[in-house]
C-alpha cells in the first residue's frame, strides 16, 4: 500500500470541486420559511441580491473530511511531538480546559450581550485579574491586551502618559538590554519612545554598573526580561530597579518568561512597576498560528488609572466592566479581551493551584538543566556564564560545529525535523552567534529530553560523517527545505491560487 502522504501542492477545495456533489443537504423550505425569506429578498435593494451562484466548492462530505486532515497533517504540533521552541514555548495545552472552553454556555456568548446575562464570565475574569495580581505580586491588572507584544505597547503607553502627569514629559529614553525579545523596542518606539540598548556583560545579564553608563535625566524607564531570554536570573534587579526609580524611572517587566518564576519570586517584589504576562507562555493557552492570544498588563496601584478599557469590577451584586478609569491610555482591543484564551488561563491556574503552579516552575527549570547536561558542549557551545544554572530554557551555540563542518544553526535545525521532534528557536536573541534556544517546559517526559539531547548530538556527528545528507535536510515532511529568501520575499511567495504552479 501506497501511503497517501500530503505535500505541498495538496489540489484546493475549488479543483476538488465537482458539479452536483453534496457535503451535506438541507430539508426542502416549507411555505412559511419560503414567504420569510421572500419577504427579505423584496426589502433589499435589487442590486444587492445575487443573481448568480456564489460558485462555492461542490464536494462531498467525506472528500472534504480528508481534505482538511491531510492539510493537518502537513503540519507540525504540540500534540504531535516534542516543540522545545525558546521563547516562542510552545507548551502542551491540557485538553480539560479546551473541553471547557468550548462548552457552549462560554463559547456562544456574544460581547454585545447585556452584563447582566454574562455574569458568569465576568466573574471568571474577575476572578483572573486577582489570581494574576497575587501571582506577579502587582496590584491590579487590565485583561484586554491580545498578545505580549501588545501588553508590552499598552505598558510603554502608561510610562509615557503617567509620566506626562508628573511633569516628566522630556523622559523620552527607554532603556532595553541586548538580549531583549525584538518586540521590546518595537513597542517603545512605537510609543514614542527613543530606544537605548543596554550591553549584557559576560555574564549575559544587566548589571548596575551598565545601566548607570547609559542612564540620563531623559530615562523614562526600562524593559526587562527576568530570567532573561538567555534563562539566566537578572541577579542584581534589585539594585537596577532601585537606580530607575531613584531617576523618576518606572520598571516594566516582560513577563514572557514568568513560567521560570512561578510561586518562587514576584516581579512586584522585585521593583517592577509594570508587567504582562504571557498567558501562553506561562499558563498553557494556545499559541501561534496567528491565532488570539492574550497578554494581560498589570501595574502597582499608582498606575491603576492608566489602564486600559474595561476593567471588570465588582459592585456590591454584580460584576460589571468598568469604562471609568480616569486617565485609562483608552481601548486597545474590542470588548473586554480575548475571553475564551483568558478562560484557558484561568482553568490551568485553577486546576494546579498554588503548590501546582510552584511545581510546573520547577519541572520546567528541571527539564531545560537536565536536557542541557546531555548536549556536546564541545559542539554546542555555553557562550555565557556556563557554569551557571540555567532557568526554564537555555542557549547554545552551534559556532563549533559550524567552523568545524559548516553546517550551521539553522542546517541543524532542518535536520531535527527528520527526526520527529521540532527544532528549537534559532538566531535569537542577537547577542549569541549561531543559537540556538531550547525549552523543553515542564510537560516533557524524561525518555524526550534523553531522546532530543540523541538527536542533537547524533546530528553533530552526521555533521562530519553525512554532511551532504543534512544539508538536504529535511525530507521526511511535506515540505522540503524552502529558499528562505524567495518563501519570504514579497516579489516571490505566491499567495494567489491563480498564480500557482499546477501540479503535474
Ligand atoms: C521575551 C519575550 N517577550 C515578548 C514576547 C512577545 O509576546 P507575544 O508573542 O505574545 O506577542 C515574546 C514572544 O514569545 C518573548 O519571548
Amino acid at each position: 500500500m501506497v501511503f497517501r502522504q500530503a505535500t505541498w501542492d495538496e489540489p484546493l477545495l475549488i479543483e476538488l470541486s465537482r458539479k452536483g456533489r453534496r457535503g451535506y443537504s438541507l430539508p426542502p423550505m416549507d411555505n412559511k420559511i419560503r414567504s420569510e425569506v421572500n419577504n427579505i429578498e423584496e426589502s433589499l435593494p435589487s442590486e444587492m441580491i445575487r443573481r448568480e451562484s456564489p460558485g462555492l466548492p461542490e464536494i462531498s462530505e467525506p472528500e472534504i473530511v480528508r481534505h482538511f486532515v491531510r492539510l493537518s497533517q502537513m503540519n507540525f504540533a504540540i500534540d504531535l511531538g516534542m516543540y522545545p521552541l525558546g521563547s516562542c514555548t510552545m507548551k502542551y495545552n491540557p485538553k480539560v480546559s479546551q473541553r471547557i472552553a468550548r462548552n457552549p454556555r462560554m463559547a456562544a456568548l456574544h460581547p454585545y450581550q447585556h452584563e447582566s446575562t454574562v455574569q458568569g464570565t465576568l466573574e471568571i475574569l474577575y476572578e483572573l485579574e486577582e489570581m494574576l495580581a497575587e501571582i506577579s505580586g502587582m496590584d491590579c491588572f487590565s485583561l484586554c491586551p491580545a498578545a505580549g507584544a501588545q501588553g508590552e505597547y499598552v505598558g510603554a503607553l502608561i510610562v509615557r502618559n503617567y509620566l506626562k502627569d508628573e511633569g516628566f514629559a522630556d523622559k523620552d529614553e527607554m532603556l532595553v538590554p541586548d538580549s531583549a525579545h525584538g518586540t521590546n523596542p518595537a513597542s517603545a518606539a512605537m510609543a514614542g519612545f527613543k530606544v537605548v540598548k543596554i550591553p549584557s556583560s559576560n555574564e549575559g545579564i544587566v548589571t548596575e554598573e551598565a545601566v548607570k553608563k547609559v542612564l540620563t535625566k531623559n530615562t523614562a524607564g526600562m524593559m526587562l526580561t527576568v530570567p532573561n531570554t538567555l534563562g539566566l536570573f537578572e541577579k542584581e534587579i534589585l539594585q537596577v530597579t532601585k537606580i530607575l526609580h531613584e531617576s523618576n524611572g518606572l520598571m516594566y517587566y516582560d513577563g514572557a518568561n514568568m513560567n521560570a518564576l512561578l510561586g518562587h519570586a514576584r516581579p512586584g517584589d522585585m521593583g517592577f512597576d509594570i508587567v504582562h504576562i504571557n498567558v501562553h507562555k506561562t499558563f498553557a493557552t494556545p499559541h501561534g498560528g496567528g491565532g488570539p492570544g492574550a497578554g494581560p498588563v498589570g501595574v502597582k496601584s499608582h498606575l491603576r488609572d492608566y489602564l486600559p478599557v474595561p476593567l471588570v469590577s465588582k459592585s456590591e451584586n454584580s460584576y460589571i466592566l468598568d469604562y471609568t478609569v480616569p486617565r485609562t491610555v483608552g481601548h486597545i482591543k474590542s470588548f473586554y479581551g480575548n475571553s475564551a484564551v483568558l478562560l484557558r488561563a484561568y482553568c490551568y491556574i485553577l486546576s494546579l493551584g498554588k503548590e501546582g503552579l510552584k511545581s510546573v516552575s520547577e519541572q520546567a527549570v528541571l527539564a531545560s538543566n537536565y536536557l542541557l547536561s546531555l548536549i556536546d558542549k564541545e559542539t554546542f557551545e555555553i557562550t555565557y556564564s556556563p557554569k551557571t544554572l540555567r532557568k526554564h530554557e537555555f542557549v547554545v551555540s552551534a559556532s563549533p560545529l559550524k567552523k568545524k563542518t559548516g553546517i550551521s544553526a539553522g542546517d541543524v535545525a532542518k535536520a531535527i525535523l527528520d527526526f520527529g521532534m521540532h527544532s528549537p528557536t534559532t538566531y535569537f536573541p542577537l547577542i549569541v552567534p549561531e543559537a540556538l534556544m531550547v525549552e523543553p517546559t515542564e510537560t516533557e517526559p524524561l525518555e524526550n529530553l534523553e531522546a532530543y539531547a540523541k538527536i542533537l548530538n547524533d546530528i553533530a556527528s552526521l555533521s562530519v560523517t553525512e554532511k551532504e545528507s543534512i544539508l538536504d535536510s529535511p525530507v521526511n515532511t511535506s515540505i522540503g527545505r524552502l529558499d528562505e529568501y524567495r518563501a519570504s520575499h514579497p516579489a516571490t511567495m505566491m499567495l494567489n491560487w491563480n498564480k500557482l504552479p499546477k501540479s503535474s
